[in-house]
């Protein structure tokens, strides 16, 4: 059986108070929009379709990359059945149509797979979720052998109807030859004189096709986004599912109220993570990684038993087992770390490679260098890699002392085993295995005076 997804997106969103259309907003570092079309693709579906109108090109142009997408217009909007319309002529060819919200980010795949077993020529099915306070939603109404025969919405509803703790998700999965069918028979006599997809289940009805309710496992769900408030309090919801997961594989984090992943977090057995940790795209920890509190670290490799010390920014680096970094490191891109390196406080490290067992203790930039291994390279040393217009290259070799407060003026190479003296600025090539220094000769003037404050 083919299969068509419509994702329902062009709604105002005006609880958001914001000029960045809502599906647009991100939960975990993804945009809402961006989590429904991924389950979206998980489901193997042949069209994926977004209807779309407030917020204008926007959308289209934020899935820019993502070119098998069909973005069907609604303008003006004139309810979620006018909606559906917009995107006929995207699903008349399959058999089966799932709808889904734009707003809704969390729907577990699985959920979905069950609503769309239930669906045949002969059947529909609707996601559902018992509320404590089901104010605003459509209610679920059932006859007395509990067969769903129509959805009302709160503005239709008359007081019994209002009681009803079952109400709708909006997620329906139907025969598509029904569902192009039964939108053109709604119409839009109802309170807020729109065409509700909604009564598409009173249509099922009459047609004597089956209605089954699936209901979803937990409130999240089904949780659409309307307001900032909400917002924040999915992302929470779901920051503590992934810390949760991470927990079962053998991850200890301090604070799970204090722990974000914007992305994929891979990470291995004994991996510690204090409170107040940021991870974005795609990140992974070999196993006894610890990360100390206030890190930030973004599409980042780092190897087994590396600490990471208290409030370190890293950035696309590639680490080493064994390495120790911060605190108040900064790793920006392109940077490799061997095993067993160390980087010290206030230390920036650009598109630069240190090797095995290397060490840049304190106050420090390498840039556009490559270090060997085992380098001491003293505070405040300084890779000189751009001369206004063009970055150059400082290459370090093996077993290379640099004192402290040197500028390494490049392109410049040091050779293997070579010791400078602190101090100098280095400006030519440095030969291996001897001390090279530039710095003008201490001298001491034995009959100079300190000043004295004068008396008026
Ligand atoms: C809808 C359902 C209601 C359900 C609720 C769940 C109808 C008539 N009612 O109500 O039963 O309980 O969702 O949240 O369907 N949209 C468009 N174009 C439109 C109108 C809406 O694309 O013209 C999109 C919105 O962007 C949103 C979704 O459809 O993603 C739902 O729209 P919304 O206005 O929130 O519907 P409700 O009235 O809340
Ligand atoms: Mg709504």
């Amino acid at each position: 059986m083919s299969l068509s997804i419509v994702i329902l997106a062009a709604g105002k969103g005006t609880r958001m108070k914001s000029a960045t259309p809502k599906v647009l907003h991100t939960l975990a570092g993804k945009p809402l929009l961006g989590h429904v079309v991924d389950t979206a693709r998980q489901l193997q579906a042949d069209k994926i379709s977004i209807v779309y109108g407030h917020g204008g090109e926007l959308l289209p142009q934020a899935f820019a990359e993502q070119a098998d997408l069909q973005w069907a217009l609604q303008e003006p909007q004139l309810g979620t059945a006018h909606a559906v319309q917009q995107a006929i002529e995207h699903i008349q060819e399959t058999d089966k149509t799932l709808i889904l919200y734009g707003d809704v980010p969390l729907t577990p795949l699985s959920t979905l797979q069950n609503l769309l077993s239930a669906v045949s020529d002969q059947s529909m099915s609707l996601l559902t979720a018992e509320l404590d306070n089901p104010t605003g939603y459509g209610r679920i109404v059932r006859d007395a052998a509990q067969q769903v025969t129509a959805i009302v919405e709160q503005k239709d509803a008359n007081a019994e109807q209002l009681t009803i703790n079952e109400i709708n998700s909006g997620i329906m999965a139907l025969p598509t030859a029904k569902l192009i069918e039964w939108l053109s028979r709604i119409d839009n006599n109802n309170a807020q004189q729109e065409y509700y997809l909604t009564d598409v289940i009173a249509l099922a009805v009459t047609d004597a096709i089956a209605v089954e309710a699936i209901k979803a496992n937990c409130i999240e769900d089904v949780s659409g986004i309307n307001s900032r408030g909400q917002l924040v309090q999915l992302e929470r919801y779901w920051q503590q599912q992934l810390a949760e997961n991470l927990a079962n594989q053998g991850v200890t984090i301090r604070d799970p109220a204090r722990f974000d992943v914007r992305g994929n977090l891979i990470a291995g057995q004994d991996v510690e993570i204090d409170v107040n940790v940021v991870f974005a795209g795609n990140v992974q920890l070999g196993n006894n990684v610890v990360i100390e509190a206030n890190c930030v670290i973004q599409n980042t490799t780092i190897g087994d038993g590396t600490t990471i010390h208290a409030n370190s920014v890293i950035d696309q680096a590639s680490i080493g087992n064994n390495c120790n970094v911060g605190p108040f490191a900064r790793i920006r891109p392109e940077s490799v770390l061997a095993d067993e390196a160390r980087i010290g406080n206030f230390v920036e490290v650009k598109k630069a490679s240190i090797g095995h067992g290397s060490k840049v203790n304190h106050l420090s930039y390498v840039g556009d260098a490559e270090v060997g291994s085992q380098v001491n390279i003293g505070a405040g040393t300084i890779t000189c890699n751009y001369d206004g217009a063009n970055k150059h290259l400082t290459k370090i070799a093996n077993n290379v002392f640099v004192g402290s407060d040197t500028q390494l003026v490049a392109p410049v190479n040091i050779g293997e085993g070579a010791t400078i003296g602190a101090g100098s600025t280095i400006t030519k090539d440095v030969a291996a295995g001897k001390l090279t220094l530039s710095r003008s000769k201490q001298v001491t003037l034995s009959n100079w005076q300190r000043p004295v404050k004068q008396k008026k």
